[in-house]
């Protein structure tokens, strides 16, 4: 099965919506060469910024994807401060970043939230983007596929064969994210097979070859084509060099 890669920009907490209008703007300008059909090319910019965005894409007829950083679990109601998944689709929302190591420790994320929030955005029709990925002192101690494997099976946790090949994992070492650390290509594809190899064993073969599976930590335009020269690796979610138009299209043409 032919997977097309995923270059995927997490804005973080940055850019206020006329910031965030300029860099989309100059990304659709800087991506007018690039191939969309050989690599898929998405921001996942703060809320206040989505409908912004979304606004300017849809007026470029631009084929960037536009995704959320996070997802309540909730369908609607009471929750305040959270943004349910019809909101997010009805701004055309495609994607859903779930369980980034930063909501995970800033914000208590466990493996049923997760699950409840892949679950939310597949119900909406948006894909999920499943982060994992081992903090330091995981890794020191070698257990670190473990970790992340346990992560994965958590996060989609009663999902039907189906709905496991709609979703994307972001496999994301905590000790890359920021650091200028990046993981080397053979750590990154070690974890990222072993991903697909319980994705196999859960779900078989097929599903398992449909998955999306990124590498995410320090990557840049200089280093993303060595990473993605890996099997299992089919893509990059990319935080700090998301943050400059000129920077992530390089990215997402090397890639
Ligand atoms: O979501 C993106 C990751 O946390 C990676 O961030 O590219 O700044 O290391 P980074």
């Amino acid at each position: 099965m032919t997977r097309t890669p995923l270059i995927a920009g997490n804005w973080k907490m940055n850019k206020t919506h006329l910031e965030a209008q300029a860099l989309v703007e100059d990304l659709n300008d800087a991506l007018t060469d690039h191939d969309f059909d050989a690599v898929d090319v998405a921001v996942l910019p703060p809320f206040v910024d989505i409908r912004t965005v979304q606004t300017v894409l849809d007026a470029a007829k631009s084929s960037i994807g536009l995704g959320a950083q996070d997802i309540s679990q909730h369908e609607s109601g009471a929750y305040t401060g959270e943004v349910s998944a019809a909101m997010l689709k009805a701004l055309n929302v495609t994607f859903a970043a779930i369980g980034h190591s930063e909501r995970r420790q800033y914000h208590g994320e466990d493996e049923a939230i997760t699950n409840a929030k892949v679950k939310a955005a597949l119900g909406a029709g948006i894909t999920p983007i499943l982060c994992v990925g081992e903090p330091l002192e995981v890794r020191q101690a070698g257990t670190h596929v473990q970790h992340t494997l346990d992560q994965v099976r958590g996060g989609l946790e009663g999902l039907s064969g189906d709905q496991v090949a709609d979703t994307v994992i972001a496999y994301e070492p905590v000790w890359a994210i920021g650091t200028g650390e990046v993981a080397t290509p053979e750590d990154a594809q070690e974890v990222c097979g072993a991903i697909r190899g319980l994705l196999s064993d859960l779900h078989g073969d097929d599903v398992a070859s449909r998955v999306r599976v990124l590498y995410g930590g320090s990557v840049k335009s200089s280093n993303v084509a060595d990473i993605m020269a890996k099997d299992d690796i089919d893509g990059a979610l990319v935080g700090g060099a998301s943050l400059k138009a000129d920077e992530f299209a390089a990215l997402a043409g090397n890639a």
